[in-house]
């Protein structure tokens, strides 16, 4: 047993020294960052999670502690035992600890570390694979560790703004039947019912939905949910909501109940002041200025439907747009300001990234004089009394750049989308110290499923269209509109939720709309439609996804830099090696594989 750890315990966190402490004799325990060895005098930097401080192990009575200085290495486990002295003139203004030194007295190697495949420190430069196999080293970066750390805080800001809020915290199983739609579910093979499976909940939707029937009035989890989806930047199959449900609550106290949590969080562990209340957008308005049902509205660069100009001048004598009228199709455009001088290099680097996300090609035109347009293929292609129609309607002036899409909506919207937010970050307009919250609402109830042309749930098939859009749902069920809300913060979608259909009938008219008959309502959903016609409260809720809470208020590029053991884009853990083959034993067992 090591003497130092028994006989001394740690006084300061390393990153905690400053000048008060001065002439204070300290113990400090962590792991060496640094070691300059000066011929006499030895210098390392001794980091924990608070950060780092010097100390200096100088020629003593004994010489026995510069001997030990001069064999430590990067990351071996020490603890240390000394007087903090200022640095004086030496002083480092950079780091927090930087005013002062800790000069040792004793030193003890609590651990020896193999040299690191990559050395533990901000900027590493190292492939993140590398990183990912040694992750409890990679966590050991000071950048991970402010990050996870910040994550914790947000964690616990939210439990106490809902507990003030009347929220009980309450758990929901993870192991839960398998019901098709919606996200894809992991399964889990059932050893003791051969040939059955469990699926891993994507979320408590409906057993907090069960807790409202049940009579709880006001629930909450911080809680882990599972999907089987394609990764993005923005995806991890394994993440965690901040789910919340509430009876008796109408669409305005469910907003005003999650912007009371995400304000105490940024509050709190930001000391960042949001809007009260925040913004609202209806979706359609989103989709007209933005191309998306999650804006940044942290920048302008709005999208401008110029499809009236074009359908009102017949196309403009140009084949490709009379084409898109005819198909019903649209016209949109950006309008790049002169001043941004985009080259025709930056176009077509432009013109690449639209093809990369399925576009034909990226429409451009420099505004000439009196609206006209030159450095164009539609120059003379398309009539020049279209051509300043188009300008006017986008309040283009000379020397402006237009780039357009023209062809269906659904293709429109997501190139031009990305195409904004491409030049937002090229052309530097998004200012990425704000933090930009927007409600967007009213959204459709179903959307049409691309391959099958079949209507699915646009959020949830538990949720309530609006009363007004009840009678149209077996008629006209693409314009039902949703009580459903999302919030977008800085382009990302943070959370969603929903009034819920409290009414088995109205229930049961989605299914139908669904085009789920009565014996497969039963089948998947029997358990929900019974406890519905049990007294069930009105109910809403919503779920907020704390790691994008956490990328956003971080600064991270990625779930990855706020999730402590994330897995890869090809769903590995490549620390473990998970997902590994299993035996044949084990498949048998489990009824997988006849024996
Ligand atoms: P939804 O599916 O919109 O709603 O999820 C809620 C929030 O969870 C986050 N999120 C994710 N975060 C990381 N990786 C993922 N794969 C992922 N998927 C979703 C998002 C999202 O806004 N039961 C409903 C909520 C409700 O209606 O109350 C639900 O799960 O931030």
């Amino acid at each position: 047993m090591s003497d130092l750890l028994e006989r001394r315990a740690r006084t300061h966190m390393c990153g905690a020294l400053r000048a008060e402490h001065v002439d204070q004799t300290v113990v400090l325990k962590g792991w060496v960052k640094s070691h300059r060895d000066k011929g006499g005098v030895v210098f390392m930097d001794l980091r924990d999670r608070e950060g780092y401080a010097q100390v200096v192990v100088e020629h003593s009575d004994d010489p026995a502690i510069l001997r030990k200085a001069a064999e430590l290495r990067p990351e071996w486990v020490v603890g240390v035992v000394g007087r903090v002295r200022s640095r004086g003139d030496q002083r480092n203004t950079e780091l927090a600890t930087g005013e002062v030194e800790v000069v040792a007295e004793e030193i003890e190697v609590f651990n020896k570390a193999k040299t690191p495949p990559f050395e533990v420190k901000d900027d590493v430069d190292t492939f993140e694979d590398k990183r990912l196999t040694h992750r409890y080293l990679d966590l050991r970066r000071p950048v991970l560790q402010r990050n996870l750390m910040l994550r914790s805080r947000l964690t616990q800001l939210a439990r106490e703004s809902l507990d003030a809020q009347g929220f009980v915290e309450l758990e929901t199983p993870f192991m839960v039947k398998y019901t098709p739609g919606g996200a894809r579910n992991f399964l889990v093979p059932s050893r003791l019912n051969p040939g059955s499976f469990y699926a891993l909940a994507e979320s408590p939707q409906l057993f907090k939905q069960l807790f409202m029937i049940a009579g709880y009035d006001r629930y909450f989890q911080v809680t882990r949910c599972f999907r089987d989806e394609d990764f993005r930047q923005d995806r991890q199959p394994e993440f965690t909501q901040i789910d919340v449900e509430l009876s008796f609550g109408r669409e305005a106290e469910v907003k005003t109940v999650m912007e009371r949590v995400v304000r105490h969080m940024f509050a709190g562990a930001l000391q960042v002041e949001l809007p009260d209340p925040f913004p609202q957008m209806r979706y359609e308005e989103a989709m007209a200025r933005f191309g998306s049902d999650k804006p940044d509205v942290r920048f302008g660069l709005e999208h401008v439907d110029v499809s009236g100009q074009v359908r009102a001048h017949e196309g403009g004598g140009h084949p490709l747009f009379q084409k898109t009228m005819a198909e019903g199709g649209m016209v949109k455009l950006l309008v790049v300001p002169a001043d941004h001088k985009l080259s025709r290099k930056d176009v077509d680097g432009l013109e690449k990234e639209a093809k990369n996300l399925g576009a034909t090609g990226l429409g451009r035109a420099r505004i000439g004089a009196e609206g006209g347009w030159t450095q164009s293929p539609f120059a003379k292609s398309l009539n020049p009394a279209c051509q300043r129609a188009i300008s006017k309607a986008a309040r283009a002036a000379e020397g402006d750049l237009l780039l357009m899409q023209f062809g269906p909506a659904r293709k429109v919207h997501v190139v031009l989308h990305q195409l904004r937010m491409l030049l937002g970050r090229k052309l530097d307009l998004i200012p990425e110290d704000r933090f930009a919250p927007l409600w967007v609402t009213e959204f459709p109830l179903f959307e049409e499923d691309e391959d099958t042309g079949q209507f699915v749930a646009a959020h949830h098939p538990f949720t309530s269209p609006r009363s007004e859009d009840v009678d149209r749902l077996a008629t006209d069920p693409g314009a039902c509109r949703a009580r459903a809300y999302d919030l977008v913060l800085n382009g990302f979608e943070v959370a969603g939720g929903s009034v819920r259909i409290h009414d088995p009938e109205v229930q049961s008219k989605v299914f139908d709309a669904l085009s789920m008959g009565p014996e497969e309502q039963r089948e998947k959903f029997g358990f929900l439609l019974d406890a519905l016609a049990y007294g069930a409260p009105p109910h809403a809720g919503i779920a907020a996804g704390l790691d994008r809470l956490a990328m956003i208020a971080t600064g991270a590029g990625s779930l990855r830099d706020v999730i402590p053991f994330p897995k890869t884009s090809r769903g590995l853990d490549l620390m473990s090696g998970a997902p590994t083959p299993v035996s044949e034993k084990q498949l048998n067992d489990l009824a997988l594989k006849g024996s």
